[in-house]
């Protein structure tokens, strides 16, 4: 009998007669002649309880089982007697694979979020990580699923880059150069000793590798790891992440927009129907808010508006920010929480920003002041999605990298898309950690990535 079976069977009716079942103790209780195990596999959240009496063989060992050690049961799954229990293992085989020690550190004990960081290599054992990692899982699953049925093709795109994407410089450099080459300063290094024969980053978007498969396969989309050095301790910036990057050609900015829209609701769905179990945790413990967080935003049709009316809106709300708003300043998470939290009370996408606050690729709007981008904004996080219409006109784009202060050569081979058979496009990255935030509740990033990267932490 497979693990997965007899979990599938837990709920069922009728008992079987020879199960087995490899998992982790996370309790044991002893009663007169007989001890309660209760075991999990990490398939789900519920445990299953295992009655081994005396009659073993190796009973005395089993008296000395304790939290976190590994076992293997076989026995007869049978109609539990204690109310409300279900359906238990009555033991005839303990096969004790591994003791853990008394110092296993997930005592049956509520532990704080910030210990469990200090002990990521175990904290999926516990029922809270456990389900976020199983919904992060189903989550991946349900990318695929949206695009595949809408006709994408998944592309991969290049981890190690020579470009910078977005522009803002937040680069980690790659290089085989040993350190003391590799430490001089900006400018002096030479770079023709090193690996590639010139500088070599980690990407920070896939997004310039998948215009150019958009502009010749049609509907494409990215879904890989990011990194970016930025030196934020936020609760929702980590150095290393993971973005989904669709990128449509013959797309304006009104496809793209609904793409990100009808993309988040078909997540936010998928996982409240095949998750009910795990998401229920984080409905109860976690954010009591949760679900009808979750329902209003499967249900509601997402407010799109100007950046410029977004700032109007700001201005009057006469609520105090920590950061001033004004025409020409990025928003802060603050202002975005605001937007979709109170004011619309429901996903908000902003549009047309200054052009000074966002990347060249953007495609320039008439009024030459401002580009076609986008940010979706949800409730509790504040930008979920950042994408934009590209700029597919060969001359203005050269002036865009001009006026960024970027060098044009290197991007050579993304003008020539311009040159040939371009059309519009469009294209946007969602950070799939900030949708795990969004789906479970949880406040923090650094706790929706089983090892996270942030500024000063490197561990496991
Ligand atoms: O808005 P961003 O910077 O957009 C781009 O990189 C575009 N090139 C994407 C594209 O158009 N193909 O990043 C996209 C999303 C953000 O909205 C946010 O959800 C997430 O990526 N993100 C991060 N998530 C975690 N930690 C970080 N440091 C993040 N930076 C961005
Ligand atoms: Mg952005």
């Amino acid at each position: 009998m497979t693990r997965e079976k007899i979990v599938k069977l837990l709920g069922s009716r009728s008992p079987v007669d020879e199960v087995l079942i490899k998992g982790w103790v996370r309790t044991r209780r002893d009663s007169k002649g007989f001890s309660f195990l209760e075991i999990n596999d990490g398939s789900c959240l519920k445990n299953i309880q295992v009655i081994a009496d005396e009659s073993l063989a190796n009973y005395d060992d089993i008296r000395k089982v304790t939290t976190g050690s590994a076992v293997a049961i076989t026995g007869r799954l049978v109609e539990s007697k204690g109310k409300g229990q279900g359906w238990e293992i009555q033991a005839e085989a303990v096969d004790i694979i591994n003791i853990a020690p008394d110092d296993f550190p997930l005592q049956k004990k509520r532990h704080t979020d910030e210990f469990l960081r200090t002990i990521a290599h175990l904290r999926p054992r516990t029922n809270k990580y456990s389900a976020v990692f199983r919904i992060r899982s189903e989550l991946a699953f349900a990318v695929h699923k949206f695009f595949r049925d809408r006709d994408f093709r998944h592309i991969h795109t290049p981890i190690i880059t020579g470009s910078d994407c977005e522009g803002a410089g937040e680069l980690f450099r790659i290089t085989t150069l040993p350190p003391d080459k590799a430490a001089i300063k900006d400018g002096n290094t030479d770079f023709s000793d090193d690996f590639f024969g010139t500088e070599a980053n980690l990407t920070v978007s896939g997004q310039l590798s998948a215009e150019m498969l958009a502009l010749s396969l049609g509907d494409v989309y990215t879904f890989g790891p990011t990194f970016r050095a930025e030196n934020s301790n936020t609760s929702r910036h980590v150095a290393e992440f993971w973005m989904v990057e669709p990128e449509m050609a013959f797309c304006d900015l009104d496809g793209n927009m609904q793409l990100g829209e009808d993309l988040i609701k078909f997540l936010v769905s998928w996982i409240i129907d095949h998750c009910a179990d795990d998401l229920n945790l984080f409905a109860r413990f976690v954010d009591k808010t949760l679900m009808p967080t979750l329902d209003n935003i499967v249900s509601s049709e997402f407010e799109r508006l100007p950046y410029t009316d977004a700032i109007e809106i700001l201005n009057k709300s006469g609520q105090k920010f920590d950061y001033a708003v004004d025409f020409g300043k990025d928003l802060q998470s603050e202002h975005e929480r605001y937007l979709s939290e109170q004011h619309f009370e429901k996903p908000v996408i902003l549009y047309d920003y200054p052009k000074e606050i966002k990347p060249f690729y953007m495609r320039l709007n008439d009024d030459d002041r401002t580009v076609a981008a986008m940010d979706v904004l949800v409730p509790r996080i504040g930008e979920i999605i950042g994408g934009s219409q590209r700029e597919e006109r060969l001359e203005v784009l050269k002036r865009r990298i001009a006026e960024t202060g970027m060098a044009q050569e290197p991007y050579w081979w993304y003008l020539d898309a311009r040159r040939f058979g371009s059309v519009e496009h469009s294209g946007f990255g969602m950070g799939f950690e900030r949708v795990l935030m969004l789906v479970t509740g949880i406040s923090n990033i650094r706790d929706v990535i089983p090892f996270p990267r942030t500024p000063g932490s490197i561990e496991f």
